[in-house]
């Protein structure tokens, strides 16, 4: 379709294979597989389930939320639901709200999901954005902690002055669908990756070493970071420049590419079904992306 290489993807990127839903497969069919999934882990039936919080830049449709669709589709019937929209950083940034309204007393169940179908608004003219992006959908379930594993802390952060290094241009209300942006393309992803791309190794390297000093700890008290995965070179920099060994953090764009919100709850249920960690281990999930947003957790294991 475009004039690439898989060298130069490879290389560029470490992106060997992604995951495209067909036509017919919006975010929220994704969403309530990954859904179903995590409540059957956690042994909580969907009834159970006080509010689902999903993290998407990829909905169903601009209005209603696809968290109500996800509501019906899993019959969650005393839920609230709604969407959020923080980007790549979204999923860190719903498992903070969950946190908050277990902690608070207000609600006890909440189901977190992160869940894209990228595939939808990417340009696959565009060789600069089109081999990037994948789709798919994770999902976890907070409760108030049973004494094994813990969100200990979160921190979230933004920079809306450079919110133009990746968007999505038309479609919302400064720009509604109209003939000109369709065929300017402007439903599609636009991404500077170049200028991102330092700032992205810069924002990981700042809002890790933040997190531990936050908490009184050091790097070497951690024993697995969860990156965003939005390119293995973003990673392998902050972690080289972080004095870390490299294989302390998990990776798996190879097979998933850049799947957003999706990417840290894929990777985390990869960690779990291949017990890659330890009961009490301490792990940090960090993540960076358009709006700027950026986000990060401590979680024990
Ligand atoms: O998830 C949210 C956060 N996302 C990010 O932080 C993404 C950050 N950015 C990136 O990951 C990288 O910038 C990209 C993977 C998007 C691009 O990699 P790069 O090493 O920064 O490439 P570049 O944009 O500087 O382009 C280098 C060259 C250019 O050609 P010239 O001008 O040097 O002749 C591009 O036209 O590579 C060319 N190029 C390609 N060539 C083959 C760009 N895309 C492709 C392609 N295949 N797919």
């Amino acid at each position: 379709m475009v004039d690439t290489s898989d060298e130069w993807i490879t290389k560029r990127t470490g992106i060997k294979e992604r995951r495209i839903v067909d036509n017919g497969t919006a975010t929220s069919d994704l969403a309530v597989e990954a859904s179903l999934r995590a409540l059957d882990d956690a042994k909580v039936l969907p009834s159970e389930v006080d509010l689902i919080v999903t993290s998407t830049i990829t909905p169903d449709c601009l209005f209603p939320s696809t968290s109500c669709f996800i509501q019906e589709k899993i019959g969650a019937k005393k839920a609230g639901a709604f969407d959020i929209l923080a980007a790549c950083a979204g999923f860190i940034y719903a498992l903070s709200i969950a946190k908050n309204f277990v902690i608070s007393g207000t609600r006890d169940t909440v189901l977190v999901i992160g869940a894209e179908c990228l595939s939808k608004v990417t340009d696959y003219t565009d060789r600069s954005t089109c081999i990037l992006f994948g789709d798919g959908a994770g999902a976890a379930v907070v409760q108030k902690s049973n004494g094994k594993r813990e969100i200990i802390t979160t921190l979230l952060g933004a920079d809306g002055s450079q919110a133009d290094l990746l968007m999505l241009p038309a479609g919302g209300s400064r720009l509604p669908a109209s003939h000109e942006t369709v065929n300017s393309r402007s439903h599609y992803i636009k991404l500077k990756g170049k200028g991102l791309f330092k700032l992205a190794v810069n924002n990981m390297v700042d809002v890790i070493l933040k997190s531990v000093k936050d908490n009184n700890i050091s790097l070497e008290d951690i024993d697995m970071i969860i990156p965003h995965q939005s390119n293995i070179r973003i990673i392998e920099a902050a972690m080289e420049k972080l004095n870390m060994a490299k294989d302390k953090a998990y990776i798996n764009i190879d097979r998933f590419g850049n799947t957003s919100s999706a990417s840290i709850p894929i990777a985390i249920d990869e960690i779990d079904k291949n017990n890659l960690l330890r009961s009490g281990d301490t792990v940090l999930l960090v993540a960076f992306g358009g709006g700027l947003t950026w986000s990060s957790s401590i979680i024990k294991w």
